[in-house]
């Protein structure tokens, strides 16, 4: 079994080949990735000599290069990660988003179609449903559930499912879908919030909450993602999507003050800051699909989740210090600098 898995120098597509290189020790994973600014060679560091293991440098919109690539390694299956993936930087780009996450999915989709596939699979988000309104605790995001976008990210992804949808009804090609909620762990960029609280907090850094900070996030740890998407490949069926989350919403105010607790600093450094354009108010999966037909169940509490994660920040200083001296600074100024 050969699977590619592109954007898998980013956070969840690392962790991904983690886990599938230790549960399937048989299978020979080839990663392609364009290493973006989200993309760090670093992080493949402890599998880049695993003999079943092979980078390669690669954009999913260079055509030639995908074919090539196929042709090649002839996979069984396409695991596709690779995408601009922070929703503050499409309200900044758009374009880009639109390039990679839609016109990339395309390609990588031809490829399968020209060199034959046992599966492709698109991992998409919950953005696609759009928000939920904080006074009905009782809606949730279902596979029925209309996509309704926000913001250029989302719509971008939405693009790309209703595309891989098509090349399922168009090509027959075997394609799968799923929708995950908010993940957090190890690798996690620090743009996003989980990992840009911990590291500004160790910093003695502002943390800068949009808004009033109750928005709300459906989090998920990011191996309980890892195992969903395993268990879709093997048991999951052609032409379906399967949301993934763990019914663990939390509002964004709760999750800083809980890092400043565990981190033994001051709710003080919390600023709050302009609130993001167009800001989704709550997402919530009901992942009543995946566990009954699949048995998918997460199995990491987020008080330990969130505690192992901190840890993980704490032991690899190295790596998210390096990111955030480089060209991090810049963005950090743009973004926050006059916020
Ligand atoms: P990330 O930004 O950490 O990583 C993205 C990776 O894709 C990087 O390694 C980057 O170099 C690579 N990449 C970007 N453009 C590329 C291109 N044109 N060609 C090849 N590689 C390219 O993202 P992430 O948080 O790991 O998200 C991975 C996927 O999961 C994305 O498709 C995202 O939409 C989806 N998702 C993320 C979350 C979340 O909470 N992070 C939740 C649900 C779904
Ligand atoms: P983020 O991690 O960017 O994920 P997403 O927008 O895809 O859910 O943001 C999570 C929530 O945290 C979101 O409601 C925006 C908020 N947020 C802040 O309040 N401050 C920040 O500096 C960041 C990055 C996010």
């Amino acid at each position: 079994m050969t699977i590619i898995v592109t954007g898998g120098a980013g956070f969840i597509g690392s962790n991904f080949i983690f886990y599938m290189l230790k549960k399937h020790p048989e299978y020979r994973i080839v990663c392609l990735d364009k290493l973006t600014y989200a993309g760090n060679l670093s992080t493949l560091k402890s599998v880049m000599k695993s003999p079943n293991f092979r980078f390669v440098k690669l954009d999913i919109c260079d055509r030639e290069g995908v074919y090539k690539l196929f042709e090649e390694e002839k996979p069984d299956m396409v695991v596709n990660f690779a995408a601009e993936s922070h929703v503050d930087r499409s309200i900044e780009n758009p374009s880009v988003f639109l390039e990679t996450n839609i016109l990339g999915t395309g390609v990588l989709m031809d490829g399968c179609r020209k060199y034959g596939i046992k599966r492709y699979h698109q991992v998409s988000t919950d953005e696609v449903y759009g928000d939920l309104p904080l006074d009905r605790p009782d809606l949730f995001f279902t596979e029925e559930t209309p996509l309704h976008t926000s913001s250029p990210y989302s719509s971008s992804k939405a693009g790309a499912d209703l595309l891989v949808l098509s090349y399922f009804r168009t090509y027959s090609l075997p394609v799968t879908i799923s929708r995950c909620s908010n993940n957090y762990g190890p690798y996690h960029f620090p743009e996003k919030l989980i990992p840009l609280m911990i590291a500004n907090c160790l910093n003695d850094k502002p943390l800068p909450v949009y808004g009033e900070g109750k928005n709300v996030r459906d989090w998920l740890y990011v191996e309980d993602h890892c195992k969903a998407i395993d268990l879709i490949l093997s048991k999951g069926k052609v032409g379906e999507v399967y949301n993934v989350g763990g019914h663990n919403e939390k509002r964004n105010i709760d999750i800083v003050k809980l890092i400043c607790k565990e981190l033994g600093k001051s709710e003080d450094l919390i600023t709050f800051v302009t609130d993001r354009k167009g800001h989704d108010m709550r997402y919530a999966i009901d992942p009543a699909k995946i566990h009954n037909e699949l048995g998918w169940l997460p199995e990491t509490k987020f008080d330990d989740g969130i505690k192992k994660t901190i840890e993980w920040y704490l032991e690899n200083r190295d790596w998210w210090e390096e990111i955030i001296s480089g060209e991090y600074q810049n963005y950090y100024e743009k973004m926050y600098g006059n916020r």
